[in-house]
C-alpha cells in the first residue's frame, strides 16, 4: 500500500545549507542525499521528515534505514571535524536524535528502536550566571555502537561505547562502555548479562555473583 506521508520528503538542512522540501519518491533515493553527505552508500532510506544539520560530516552506509522525525546534528567546536558514521545495514527507529562534535559510530547492522538519543557532547553548564543553552557545547567521549547490537526504546547512549552484539534494555541510560556479548539495562545502564562462551549461553550476572558468593 502506498504511503502518502512517506511520499512527501520534507528535510530541513541548517549550517551551510537552506531549508528544502521535496515531493517524490524518486528523489527520496542517494540522487539527491549523496550530494550533501560527506559519503552515502546505495539503498538507504531515510524517511521524512528528517532534520539535518551540517549534513556533509554525515556518512551513510549501503541499506541504512533512518524512520521518521529523525535529528542528525554535527558541530565543529574546536579543530576537530566531526565525523558520524551510520555503517552498513543499520535501522533506527522514529524520533532519534544524533548528534557529534567529534565522533560517533554506529556499527554494521546496529537495530536502534524508536526515541534513541546518542551523543558525544554535553551542553556546558558550569556558569550558573548564563543559561545553559548559551553556554558551549563540550566534548563528552567517542561514541561507538559495535556491530550487530540492539538499542531498545527510548535509550540514552552518552559519551561511551557499547560492544558488538551487545543489546541495550528499554529506557536505559549507558554513560560507561559496555563490554562486547553484553546485556545493559537500567539507569545507569550496568550489565545484567553476559554472553558465555565456554558455556554457550549467555548468563545473568545475578546468578554469577551468587555463585560467587557461595563459593566465598
Ligand atoms: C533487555 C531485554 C532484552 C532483556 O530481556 P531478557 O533477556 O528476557 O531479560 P530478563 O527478563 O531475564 O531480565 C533480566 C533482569 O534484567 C531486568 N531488566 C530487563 N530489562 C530491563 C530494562 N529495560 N531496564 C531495567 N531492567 C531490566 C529484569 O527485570 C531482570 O531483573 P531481575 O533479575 O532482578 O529479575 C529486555 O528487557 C528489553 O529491554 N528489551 C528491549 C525492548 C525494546 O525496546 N524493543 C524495541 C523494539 S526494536
Amino acid at each position: 500500500m502506498s504511503n502518502k506521508f512517506n511520499d512527501f520528503m520534507h528535510l530541513t538542512f541548517h549550517g551551510k545549507l537552506r531549508v528544502i522540501t521535496l515531493q517524490g519518491q524518486l528523489l527520496k533515493t542517494f540522487i539527491l542525499y549523496k550530494g550533501f553527505f560527506k559519503k552515502a552508500g546505495k539503498n538507504f532510506r531515510l524517511n521524512s521528515p528528517l532534520r539535518l544539520y551540517n549534513p556533509h560530516n554525515i556518512t551513510i552506509g549501503n541499506d541504512v534505514t533512518i524512520n521518521h522525525l529523525g535529528w542528525l546534528l554535527t558541530l565543529q567546536i574546536d579543530s576537530n571535524i566531526p565525523e558520524l558514521v551510520i555503517d552498513d545495514g543499520a535501522a533506527i527507529g522514529n524520533f532519534c536524535h544524533i548528534t557529534c562534535v567529534k565522533k560517533v559510530y554506529i556499527g554494521k547492522n546496529v537495530l536502534a528502536a524508536d526515541r534513541i538519543y546518542i551523543s558525544d557532547n554535553l551542553h556546558g553548564y558550569e556558569d550558573i550566571t548564563t543559561p545553559i543553552a548559551k553556554q558551549k557545547v563540550k566534548f563528552k567521549g567517542e561514541v561507538s555502537i559495535g556491530e550487530n547490537s540492539w538499542i531498545g526504546e527510548n535509550v540514552s547512549i552518552i559519551g561511551c561505547k557499547v560492544g558488538r552484539h551487545c543489546v541495550i534494555g528499554a529506557n536505559s541510560v549507558v554513560t560507561k562502555d559496555i563490554p562486547d556479548y553484553s546485556i545493559a539495562a537500567g539507569i545507569p545502564a550496568k550489565v545484567i548479562k553476559r554472553y558465555d562462551i565456554q558455556a554457550g549461553k549467555w548468563v545473568s550476572v545475578k546468578s554469577e555473583k551468587g555463585k560467587e558468593g557461595i563459593e566465598a
